[in-house]
């Protein structure tokens, strides 16, 4: 049976207290889960929620991190402040943070290239708009992000990184792209890791869809040969939307 990385990223949704609950349930839900699993509350939980995750088949992931390690950036969390609460996972390049927040590739680069200089495993996002899928431009957009986004890093350090290829026009709406166009869109994204690093680290390359995947159509998507799990958002909120997906054959 294959092995797949499924995510959660609850995004601004959850409270501490919230966030708890949510973690408890999972951890007892994913208990014997047979594959890699990754909750992402926000900053404010990830204190408590480490707590209810140490020890179990959960690892702890942060929605995203400063470019800088300490310093004068209000408002800002570092990678050494994540490291100290637990967190074993950091979502980088998210494109709410690129569309949204203005975070540009280099930006999103030198975020990646911190958290993996401290042992921190990387998520990394990448997707096209819906006007950039519309003018033909999603694989350019693809293959722009997954180059600009691992400049630099080293072979060795991409053991560390998986991508998450998410269609923005997918994300939150209910339109899920079709487990083919997922898996074509996968399999290139494939091919330029492996002109960058060669076949067999692309081989290796754990590459999760995200965008409206739920409990009825994950198994489609998952049993794509180019798709190896899923970031969840919506349907990460609630342990009995979310189990089904993590607990997919
Ligand atoms: O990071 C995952 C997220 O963007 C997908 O959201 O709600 O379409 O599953 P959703």
């Amino acid at each position: 049976m294959r092995k797949y990385f499924i995510a959660g990223n609850w995004k601004m949704h959850k409270t501490a207290s919230e966030a708890v609950a949510l973690a408890t349930d999972l951890v007892k839900e994913l208990k014997a889960g047979p594959h890699k699993y990754m909750i992402a509350p926000s900053f404010t939980a990830l204190d408590a929620v480490s707590k209810v995750v140490k020890g179990s088949n959960i690892l702890l992931g942060a929605q995203n991190m400063s470019t800088d390690e300490q310093g004068a950036h209000t408002g800002e969390v570092s990678v050494l402040q994540l490291k100290d609460l637990g967190v074993q996972v950091v979502i980088l390049g998210h494109s709410e943070r690129r569309h949204t927040y203005k975070e540009d590739d280099s930006m999103i680069n030198r975020k990646v290239k911190l958290a993996l200089s401290h042992g921190l495993e990387v998520i990394l996002c990448v997707g096209e708009l819906l006007e950039e899928r519309e003018a033909g431009k999603a694989e350019k957009v693809c293959e722009e992000q997954t180059r600009l986004g691992l400049a630099g890093v080293s072979l060795e350090d991409l053991k560390k990184v998986t991508i998450a290829y998410e269609p923005v026009w997918a994300i939150g709406t209910g339109k899920t792209a079709t487990p083919e166009d997922a898996d074509a869109i996968h399999a290139f994204i494939r091919k330029i890791v492996a002109d960058m690093y060669g076949a067999a680290a692309a081989e290796a390359m754990i590459i999760q869809y995200g965008g409206s995947m739920k409990a009825d159509n994950a198994a489609a998507l998952l049993a794509k040969a180019n798709i190896d799990g899923g970031l969840i958002g919506g349907a990460a909120l609630k342990a009995d939307t979310f189990a089904p997906i993590a607990l997919c054959k």
